[in-house]
């Protein structure tokens, strides 16, 4: 990927990742078996005292590893082996896990397995992915998301799931697990893509037989708005998707959404709101849409054509910089490194603020643009 940057670029991306690395590492050395998430006045509270189960708590592993993967400092790969062990509790619960069982668990014991094989990782790995092909419904052929009594539910976040099905059938020859994620992924390209290229975030289906009934108001504005983080879960879960299937309908789609989220961003900036059809005020961005869209441009940018590469590259770069340039702070006593994240549009809490996954993103590009990543997905 590097010889696709010019020199004054390139230099911007590994002077970023510097600075990225000595707040990680400042991070890292004080975390002890603390979850992280969103900083309180600069430190981050343990978000596994509060919910052990909640979606978030493999990203910090995931940047533990690859920290561990870039520079090979042992400390990186402790922490990560101490989340992991951490988690078990949350196979205790059962009833507080959910769809996104793929977020806590790729970056935590997949990756551990993928970087240095380990049974009792791949164990954890397994009992995780053989949780989530239990949320299929045959009926409407989709993985059901979260729980509360909402069996008809569908949501594109769930993108970034289905590669832990994926990594199931390849680990283990079992073709059952692949076999649900393409299913689901096709249902969600028919209800949840629109023809723009933009994506609804929730579709609410009869459980009995499939049929559409409902879109309802997710984490951006209003229904049949368009949540910007959901248009990137979009843009890398399809791209993702058609690294592992090669089916061309699921680039066709990632492009699409690529082409959306870009021409949405470049009106406020190159710095994304948290959804591109709410009202023109009060302006709030995104800052983990955008670092999440660039890892998905990457992506992209490496199953295309030498002539379709410099759009999603440079795309990638004109979103990390504008974000970064607006939000990160590099003060290594404090925690969280990118600000300018939204939780949801209509949560109070949580706006504007640091939040563990778009510090994940930014890493994952920054390493991906140097060619020093791990692909964990
Ligand atoms: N998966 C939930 C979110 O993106 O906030």
């Amino acid at each position: 990927m590097k010889e696709k940057l010019l020199p004054e670029q390139l230099q911007w991306v590994e002077a970023t990742f510097e600075k990225v690395r000595a707040k990680l590492h400042a991070e890292c050395l004080r975390m002890g078996d603390r979850i992280p998430n969103i900083p309180v006045n600069g430190v981050y509270p343990d978000n596994g005292a509060a919910d052990l189960c909640d979606w978030v708590n493999g990203f910090w592993g995931g940047i533990m590893w690859q920290m561990y993967h870039a520079t090979g400092e042992k400390e990186y790969r402790d922490a990560a082996l101490r989340l992991e062990a951490r988690l078990d509790g949350a196979f205790d619960q059962f009833n507080g896990l959910h769809h996104d069982v793929g977020f806590m668990w790729l970056h935590t014991a997949v990756a551990h397995d993928r970087i240095e094989p380990d049974s009792r990782a791949k164990t954890r790995g397994f009992h995780a992915a053989t949780l989530l092909a239990g949320r299929y419904n045959p009926n409407g052929e989709y993985l059901s998301a979260w729980n509360e009594n909402r069996p008809g539910w569908m949501i594109i976040d769930s993108m970034m799931n289905v590669p832990l099905l994926y990594w199931a059938t390849r680990e283990s020859g079992d073709p059952r697990y692949e076999a649900i994620a393409r299913r689901h992924v096709h249902t969600l390209m028919r209800l949840l893509v629109r023809d723009d290229g933009s994506v609804h975030h929730i579709a609410v289906v009869d459980p009995e037989n499939g049929e559409l009934l409902d879109y309802p108001e997710g984490q951006g504005y209003a229904s049949g708005s368009s949540w910007s983080r959901g248009q990137a879960w979009a843009i890398y879960g399809f791209a993702i998707s058609y690294r592992h299937q090669k089916d061309a309908r699921y680039l066709e789609t990632a492009k699409a959404a690529a082409h959306y989220f870009l021409s949405n961003a470049a009106q406020t900036g190159n710095i994304p709101l948290v959804d591109f059809r709410a009202p023109a005020e009060p302006v709030e961005y995104d800052s983990t849409a955008a670092v999440c869209a660039a890892c998905g441009m990457l992506e992209i940018s490496s199953h295309v054509t030498e002539y379709e590469k410099p759009l999603y590259i440079q795309g990638a770069l004109g979103l990390l910089r504008s974000t970064v340039e607006k939000f990160a702070d590099w003060d290594t006593d404090t925690d969280g490194v990118l600000g300018g994240g939204t939780v949801a549009y209509h949560r109070p809490e949580g706006k504007n603020v640091p939040i563990i996954y778009g510090d994940y993103f930014l890493a994952e590009a920054l390493l991906r643009l140097m060619d020093r990543d791990i692909f964990l997905w």
